[in-house]
C-alpha cells in the first residue's frame, strides 16, 4: 500500500506549520503553494501540547480551521499524530514519561522525541491522542497517509523498560537457563537464579566508555537490550498504526525513518507499516552513491517496493557544523536521484521557515523573506512543474536488481560491540566498500535483509556477515548449489545469534560452502598494510588478514608479506551450479572497482549502460516501460551515447540510438522507452 493517491501525479510538498503564523500568512502560503505546484502538506507533526491541554480535554478548533483551508485549496494531507513530543503538563504530572540516560540521569521535560517508549503514560495518550484525530478527519477525503509520531529513535533506561525487559527476555528464553545459555553468564560468574537479578545493560552496569566507544563487557545482553529497545519504540508505533487502520482501514500510515539509523532495526520496523517513508539530509561530504545506498535501503526495508521522501531539505540544514547550501540544481538532482531509487513522492522540511528556536535557519520552500523570487523558490517551483508534467509515469515503477546486498541490523549491532580483533572495523564501510563499484557501474542492487529470498537474484554480496543467524546458511548453500554467485568477506560466519561463537573454525557454518577455514586473524593498526596480488596490481591489505586454509576453494591471490606471505587472501570455490568467493581482507576502491568487475562479467549482470564517471543511471519499470534517469553529479557538463532509442519527457524530445544526450553540471534527463 502506498500513498492513497487519485491525484495520479507524484506528490510534492512538505512538513507546513500554520499553526506557528497568523492566518493572514496562510493564504500567502497557499499562493506560494499553488506558484510551486505543491499538492500535499504534512500537517500538525508538533501539535500535541496544542491539541490536548490537559487530561480530558481535547481542543481542535484550530486544527479544524487548518484542515478546511488547505482542503478548499486542494492540498492532500499527510496527517501526523503529533506524538513525537509530549505536552509539559504531561511530564510535570507523570515523570514515567521521561526518559532515563544510559548513565542513569533521569530526564526532565525538554528537546522532542523524548518519551520513554515503555512508559504506561505515553502508551495510553498517545494511541489515545491518533484515535481522536482519526475519528475527528476520518471523512476528509484529501488525507493521503497517516504519520505517526516522527522519527522515532533513541533509547531509556528507567525502571519501567527494566521490568518491560525482563519481560521481553522471559517471552524470547522461557527459561533463566536458557537467558544464561545464551549471555554465557558462566564467564565471570554471572549467573542468574532469578529473573529480577536481571538489570539494563548499562554504564551502571556492563556498559564502559572507552576512548568514546561505548563498549560492553556482555555482549549478549546488550546486543538483546538493543533488539528490545527497537521492539519496544516499534510497539509505540503499532500501537497507534492499530486506532489509526479501526477508523480508517483504507488509508496507509507510515512513519519517518532516517536511513542507517543504528538504533532502529528498520527492516523489522518495514514489515509493520503500510509504506517506507524517510528522511534524506546527505552533507555536501556524502558521495552520490552514500545517498543511493540509502534510498536503497530504505525501499528494502518496504519489501523492494516504492517509497516516500518525507523529508529533504530545499537548500540548507541547520544541524551540520557548517550548513552549506545546496548549489543550484542540486536539490533538484538529488530529487531524481530519490525518484530514481524508488521515490514515489518528493516533500521538504519545510514549507514555511520559522522564526524561533533551533530551526530558524533550516532551509525551507518559503524563507524568512517571505518572497517567491528567491533562487530556492524558483528551483522549487520548476521541480514541482515538471513533476506535474511527468504524471504518474515513474511511480509504483521497480529497480530490476539481479544483484543483492545483504545489511542486517542485528550483525551491525553485534560486530561493533565486539571487543576485538579491531576497533577500525566498520559495518558501514564494509557495506560501502561493495555498493560503491556497483553504483558507478550503474547495476541496481536491491539492499536485503536475511528473511528476503535469494533465488531471484544472480550475485549477492555478503559482506563482513559477522553474525551467521541459523539457518542462514542453508539460505546461502541453496542459492549457490542453484547457480548463484555468493561473495562474503573476513570477519564472516564467527558467531550465531547470541554472539557465541560457532566452534569448529572460522568462517563457522559457512565453511563447506567457501571451503576454506580461518585459522587467525591478524588486526593491522592505521598506516601498517600487507599486500596481494590481483589480475596483475597490487593492492593493499587493511584493517583485518584472514590467515587462510584451504579446503576445496582455489587460491585466487595471497599476501604478500609477514609470517603468513603467499598464504591464500581471495579464495573461490565451485558448490553445486554456483560460486562462493571468500576476500579475506580489506583492500582499496581500486581493488573493488576490478574484483566487483569480475564478479559481474562472469555472472552476467550488466549495469543500466556505461557513463563517465560521477553520471548516475538507473531505471525504474513499470508494466508500461522503462524510465530511465541520467544524473550528472559532476560541476562540469557531460555527454551519453544513448544505446536505444528514447523519448524524453522533459524536453518532449526524442532519442534515436547511437544519440549523444548532454547533460549541463548537476543536469538530469528522464527518458522513456517502451518494453
Ligand atoms: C528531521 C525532523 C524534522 C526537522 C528536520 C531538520 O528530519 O523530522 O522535524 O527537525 O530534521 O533537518
Ligand atoms: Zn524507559
Amino acid at each position: 500500500m502506498a500513498y492513497r493517491n487519485n491525484i495520479k501525479k507524484i506528490l510534492y510538498g512538505g512538513d507546513y506549520n500554520p499553526e506557528q503564523w497568523p492566518e493572514e500568512v496562510w493564504q500567502e502560503d497557499m499562493r506560494m503553494m499553488k506558484k510551486a505546484h505543491i499538492n500535499i502538506v504534512t500537517l500538525n507533526v508538533f501539535s500535541w501540547a496544542a491539541l490536548q491541554p490537559d487530561e480530558d480535554t481535547y481542543d481542535f478548533t484550530k486544527l479544524d480551521k487548518i484542515m478546511e483551508y488547505v482542503g478548499e485549496n486542494g492540498l492532500k494531507v499527510c496527517m501526523a499524530t503529533s506524538t513525537g513530543a509530549h505536552p509539559a503538563w504531561m511530564a510535570k504530572r507523570h515523570p514515567d514519561i521521561l526518559r532515563t540516560e544510559i548513565d542513569g540521569r533521569k530526564r526532565k521535560f525538554g528537546g522532542r522525541h523524548n518519551s520513554c517508549p515503555n512508559s504506561p503514560t505515553y502508551r495510553k495518550y498517545a494511541p489515545k491522542l491518533a484515535g481522536e484525530l482519526a475519528r475527528r478527519y476520518k471523512g476528509y477525503d484529501n488525507i493521503a497517509a497517516w504519520h505517526v509520531s516522527n522519527e522515532f529513535g533513541g533509547e531509556c533506561y528507567c525502571e519501567n523498560c527494566e521490568k518491560a525487559f525482563r519481560g521481553w527476555l522471559k517471552e524470547t528464553y522461557g527459561t533463566i537457563e536458557e537467558v544464561n545459555r545464551s549471555y554465557n553468564t558462566s564467564f565471570w560468574g554471572h549467573t542468574f537464579y532469578d529473573w529480577d537479578e536481571i538489570v539494563l545493560p548499562s554504564f551502571l552496569s556492563e556498559h564502559f566508555d572507552c576512548n568514546g566507544r561505548n563498549m560492553t563487557m556482555f555482549q549478549g545482553i546488550s546486543l538483546d537490550y538493543r533488539r528490545f529497545m527497537s521492539d519496544s519504540i516499534l510497539d509505540c508505533f503499532r500501537l497507534e498504526y492499530d486506532v489509526l487502520k479501526k477508523e480508517m482501514p483504507d488509508t496507509p500510515v507510515t512513519t519517518n525513518l532516517m536511513g542507517f539509523y543504528k538504533e532502529l532495526d528498520y527492516q523489522k520496523w518495514g514489515k509493520y507499516m503500510d509504506f517506507v517513508s524517510w528522511d534524506s539530509y546527505p552533507s555536501p561530504e556524502n558521495t552520490p552513491a552514500e545517498t543511493a545506498l540509502n534510498h536503497d535501503l530504505m525501499r528494502g526495508c518496504g519489501g523492494q517496493d516504492s517509497f516516500v521522501l518525507m523529508e529533504q531539505t530545499p537548500s540548507v540544514t541547520n544541524w551540520h557544523p557548517f550548513n552549506r547550501l545546496k548549489r543550484p540544481g542540486v536539490m533538484r538532482l538529488l530529487s531524481y536521484q530519490a525518484a530514481a531509487h524508488g521515490a514515489d513522492a518528493i516533500q521538504f522540511f519545510q514549507i514555511r521557515r520559522t522564526v524561533g528556536a533551533c530551526e530558524k535557519f533550516h532551509g525551507a520552500v518559503i524563507d524568512h523573506a517571505g518572497r517567491d523570487d528567491t533562487r530556492v523558490f524558483r528551483e522549487v517551483a520548476q521541480l514541482g512543474e515538471e513533476l506535474e508534467r511527468l504524471g504518474d509515469i515513474f511511480l509504483e515503477g521497480r529497480t530490476p536488481a539481479e544483484t543483492a546486498l545483504l545489511f542486517d541490523w542485528d550483525n551491525w549491532w553485534a560486530a561493533e560491540y565486539s571487543a576485538g580483533p579491531s576497533v577500525r572495523m566498520k559495518y558501514l564501510d564494509a557495506i560501502k566498500d561493495y555498493y560503491a563499484p556497483l553504483h558507478s557501474q550503474n547495476i541496481p542492487v536491491d539492499i536485503i535483509s536475511v528473511t528476503d529470498d535469494l533465488s531471484r537474484y544472480k550475485v549477492v554480496f555478503v559482506p563482513l556477515l559477522y553474525m551467521t543467524k541459523s539457518g542462514y546458511d542453508e539460505k546461502i548453500r541453496e542459492f549457490v548449489e542453484n547457480g548463484g554467485t555468493f561473495v562474503t568477506t573476513y570477519f564472516s560466519g564467527i558467531v550465531d545469534e547470541h554472539d557465541l561463537v560457532l566452534p569448529g573454525g572460522y568462517p563457522g557454518r559457512l565453511k563447506d560452502v567457501l571451503g576454506i577455514w580461518v585459522e587467525e586473524q591478524d588486526a593491522l593498526p592505521e598506516g601498517e598494510q600487507n599486500a596481494f596480488v590481483y589480475r596483475g596490481p597490487e593492492y593493499p591489505a587493511d584493517i583485518l588478514c584472514d590467515i587462510i586454509r584451504l579446503q576445496g576453494a582455489k587460491c585466487v591471490s595471497a599476501y604478500q608479506r609477514d609470517f603468513y606471505q603467499r598464504t591464500p587472501v581471495i579464495t573461490v570455490n565451485s558448490y553445486g551450479k554456483g560460486k562462493a568467493w571468500y576476500v579475506g581482507t580489506r583492500s582499496s576502491q581500486e581493488f573493488y572497482r576490478a574484483f566487483v568487475s569480475e564478479i559481474m562479467q562472469e555472472a552476467g549482470v550488466t549495469g543500466v549502460m556505461e557513463t563517465p564517471e560521477g553520471v548516475e543511471a538507473a531505471v525504474r519499470e513499470t508494466k508500461k516501460g522503462r524510465v530511465l534517469f541520467l544524473l550528472n553529479h559532476n560541476t562540469k557538463e557531460e555527454g551519453i551515447v544513448l544505446e536505444k532509442e528514447y523519448r524524453d519527457l522533459l524536453e518532449e524530445s526524442v532519442y534515436h540510438e547511437g544519440d549523444l544526450v548532454i547533460l549541463p553540471a548537476k543536469g538530469v534527463r528522464v527518458l522513456w522507452a517502451e518494453i
